[in-house]
């Protein structure tokens, strides 16, 4: 067990003797969580949220999340700077997804305003557990579930946003195996493939360990009507490079509109790339230069190969690469290294 930090000296404001360099992505529990609920006797609206100490949670053994899944997560992160500000990406554009996502899910969501807050009050209450400059981030959990008793299939009369946080390193060590899976699927049309849906992501665990134990790292879904173009991995978006034009399956509703990906949409039309949001055949990714995806956990990912029936393409990977040009500039804007011309970022 590598964590062993001071909390007596300052009201826990350093992490002293807490070792950096072995971030992963996996929880590291931090001091504080935030909670906020609302009732149908409320009219599901949301009012006074809180912090209270990171824990368990009490959950009615029929609750609509155990029972039927009704829930949805959004993850962003906080990085420290040079400078030793704080700063959160674009945490708006999780707010928003999340709205759409509750609309889905008919859950009643927080506002923009009330995510950010909420977002805010979780980020500086753990910021002893954001890793310094070049060590990783602070990743941020946000949840809306329905944890109301629903016996039979509908909405739950409670619905409670949560947020926990995580310091975190890398998702992954290196570039990215793909295995194109053309069994299962992640998403399918009018699905909610395109939402962030607690329900999307445990379904993808058997094509990935099936695919770890065959020596890949994930697998690469297909669309599951012409199963001819793909989709998305099991947790991030992917891009593909030919010549100076990137392309990007387009978010067609069983595609995640990733706030990674579209902002490195920007950044790439920004530093001179052509860039296509598009359908794109299998074949197309098999005859690229390069891919890599995107994801808040991911960030910026080369991908290393990709196989398909026994055939196995490998990619250009490494410093001299279009990947790691996005990624730096991505990268440079969170940190506050570049400035962030866009408002992307919100200070802490
Ligand atoms: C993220 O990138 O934040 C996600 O939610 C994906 C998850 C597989 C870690």
């Amino acid at each position: 067990m590598f964590l062993c930090f001071d909390q007596s000296s300052n009201g826990g404001e350093k992490c002293n003797f807490f070792n950096w360099d072995r971030l992963g992505f996996s929880l590291i529990p931090t001091d504080y969580m935030y909670t906020m609920s609302c009732s149908i006797d409320q009219k599901f609206t949301f009012s006074q949220g809180k912090l209270i100490p990171y824990g368990n949670i009490q959950l009615s053994p029929c609750s609509g999340i155990l029972n039927y899944g009704q829930g949805l997560l959004e993850g962003l992160k906080a990085y420290k700077g040079e400078d030793n500000h704080i700063r959160l990406f674009r945490l708006a554009e999780n707010a928003l997804r999340m709205q759409t996502g509750a609309e889905r899910m008919f859950m009643p969501s927080p506002s923009v305003g009330q995510f950010i807050d909420a977002v805010k009050q979780t980020a500086l209450a753990n910021k002893r557990w954001i890793p310094p400059v070049g060590k990783g981030s602070l990743y941020i959990r946000p949840l809306l579930m329905g944890t109301g008793p629903t016996l039979g299939l509908g909405p739950a009369p409670e619905c409670t946003f949560l947020i926990y946080a995580s310091p975190v390193g890398n998702y992954s060590m290196g570039p990215l195996h793909f295995l194109v899976e053309d069994n299962a699927y992640r998403a399918i049309p009018g699905g909610t493939g395109g939402i962030k849906a607690i329900t999307n992501y445990s379904p993808v665990y058997k094509a990935i360990l099936q695919a770890k134990a065959k020596g890949f790292s994930d697998v690469l879904f297909l669309d599951a009507v012409t199963r001819k173009t793909i989709e998305e991995a099991s947790g991030c978006n992917i891009f593909i490079v030919k010549g100076n034009v990137i392309s990007t399956p387009a978010v067609n509703g069983s595609v995640l509109p990733g706030i990674t990906r579209k902002s490195i949409i920007e950044i790439a039309l920004d530093i001179g790339y052509q860039m296509e949001e598009r359908s794109i055949l299998l074949e197309e990714l098999l005859d690229a230069d390069e891919a890599f995806c995107t994801g808040t956990a991911m960030v910026v990912n080369p991908v290393g190969s990709v196989t398909y029936h026994e055939k196995r393409i490998n990619y250009k990977t490494g410093a001299d690469t279009v990947s790691q040009k996005l990624l730096a500039n991505l990268t440079g804007i969170q940190t506050g290294c570049i400035e962030d011309k866009k408002g992307w970022t919100m200070k802490i």
